[in-house]
């Protein structure tokens, strides 16, 4: 198991351009692979997750070249992916698990999708319900609960489902099934969250529209393969937005960042709270928008968040919880229970992680109270496995009286490679 030790930093000056966004990565391989003609994707994350959804599009027939961070990929065509000789392996990934799933439902064939031992215990009924309603037949561990996940597709019903959970995921398996299903296919949500699968389908030909909080996909489209351009991962710039805002003497700008307004939750937090932060050079890259982001030490004041914003900042959470313990008065985060069933469970990850390093914060069911200005002391930690834990630690360190060593950092590989050698810039 890695360690690594951060060492605490008086000033920070740095322009930096993390690599390419997650959650578009992952679509651009699936949605890639099942257009006709070639797509390139540059700014592809090359990440341990990405990566296994480009292997399990290979499995499944799609000819995809890999160098560096760009994609060829050959597309199948929507009726062209074969049954997978092996398991199909996401490794940590519960958007790799959920996307391909809703795939695979629409396919006439059998495959078996399972991962890690974080994504075995994670919930997976919420997709399991909707593929199953559309006519999929799944089975997995635990009652369908879980995985390792058997799901034999074909022939599927359009159907309208309201989720019981606002996440992109249950919304983006449901709307790839859709795509296969035999008239349209709706998802209802009760917040809005990342839209990448609704823009991305779209510039390829498919007819996916919002009404609200409702999006309704028409079934068999002609997905038309084009160049895609990942802008960078807003989930990744967070880490060094906050390190900036927190950190004294410190100017450090995030370029080409992804700012789709279901993503940029944190940036709201931040200004809310009192940060310094300006967005410049706004653009589009097809069909997401992209700014350069730049942050200067502030003076943070707590503040209350909770209900529609959380999902647009879910990932960003333990970042947030940090900023709080610097920020002066009571932060209060509520509405976030979904932080229980990711990677790990956030909410104790999250509080047992700070309080190892000083700081004191009160778990809820679903979120956490923080008071502040707290000093942190640094010391060591762990990352529960858990690749924004491991980095939430990291960021703490640069701020700590003394050095921080967090302790199994392999995860931070699944989401952001080159986080250390950029934290090396600081
Ligand atoms: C993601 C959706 C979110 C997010 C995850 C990536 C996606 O998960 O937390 O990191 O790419 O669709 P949920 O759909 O479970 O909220």
């Amino acid at each position: 198991m890695t360690s690594r030790t951060v060492h605490p930093i008086t000033s920070a000056s740095a322009t930096i351009r993390v690599p390419g966004d997650k959650s578009i990565s992952h679509r651009a391989a699936i949605f890639g692979s099942i257009a006709t003609g070639v797509t390139t994707v540059e700014g592809f994350l090359a990440s341990e997750d990405c990566l296994n959804t480009v292997r399990a599009m290979r499995h499944m027939g799609a000819d995809i070249a890999h160098c560096g961070d760009r994609l060829e990929i050959r597309g199948a065509g929507l009726d062209g992916l074969r049954e997978s000789a092996s398991v199909v392996d996401v490794g940590n990934s519960g958007t790799g698990i959920r996307l391909l799933s809703g795939l695979v439902a629409g396919q006439p064939f059998t495959t078996t999708i399972t991962g890690d031992a974080s994504i075995r215990q994670r919930p997976m009924d919420r997709i399991v319900q909707p593929l199953s309603a559309m006519g999929a037949h799944i089975s997995g561990a635990s009652g369908g609960l879980h995985a390792p996940l058997t799901i034999t597709g074909g022939e599927l019903r359009g159907i309208a489902y309201d989720s019981p959970v606002a996440s992109a995921q249950v919304k983006s398996a449901t709307l790839l099934a859709g795509l296969y299903a035999d008239g349209d296919t709706t998802v209802r949500e009760p917040s809005l969250s990342r839209d990448h699968t609704e823009r991305m389908l779209n510039a390829l030909g498919a007819e996916v529209r919002h009404d609200g909080l409702s999006v309704t996909v028409t079934p068999r489209p002609e997905l038309t393969g084009r160049p895609l351009r990942v802008p960078s991962d807003i989930s990744s710039a967070a880490f060094f937005l906050v390190a900036g805002l927190l950190a004294s003497d410190a100017r450090i700008s995030c370029v080409g960042v992804g700012v789709n307004p279901t993503r940029t939750g944190i940036v709201d937090a931040l200004r809310a709270m009192g940060g310094d932060i300006e967005a410049d050079a706004e653009q589009m890259w097809g069909a997401e928008p992209v700014a350069d982001l730049r942050v200067a030490t502030s003076v943070l004041r707590g503040a209350e968040f909770g209900g529609d914003a959380i999902v647009t900042m879910i990932d960003e959470l333990p970042l947030l919880a940090l900023a709080a313990s610097q920020a002066q008065g009571r932060t209060t985060v509520r509405d976030a229970a979904e932080l229980r069933v990711k990677e790990t469970d956030r909410i104790e990850a999250i509080v047992s992680e700070l309080r190892a390093l000083g700081i004191v914060i009160e778990p809820r069911p679903d979120g956490f109270v923080v008071d502040g200005p707290q000093s942190v002391r640094g010391g060591s930690c762990e990352s529960h496995g858990d690749h924004r834990i491991a980095m939430m630690c990291a960021v703490a360190g640069l701020i700590a009286s003394e050095p921080t060593t967090i302790n199994d950092v392999d995860c931070v590989n699944t989401s952001f490679p080159t986080f250390w050698e950029l934290l090396e810039q600081l």
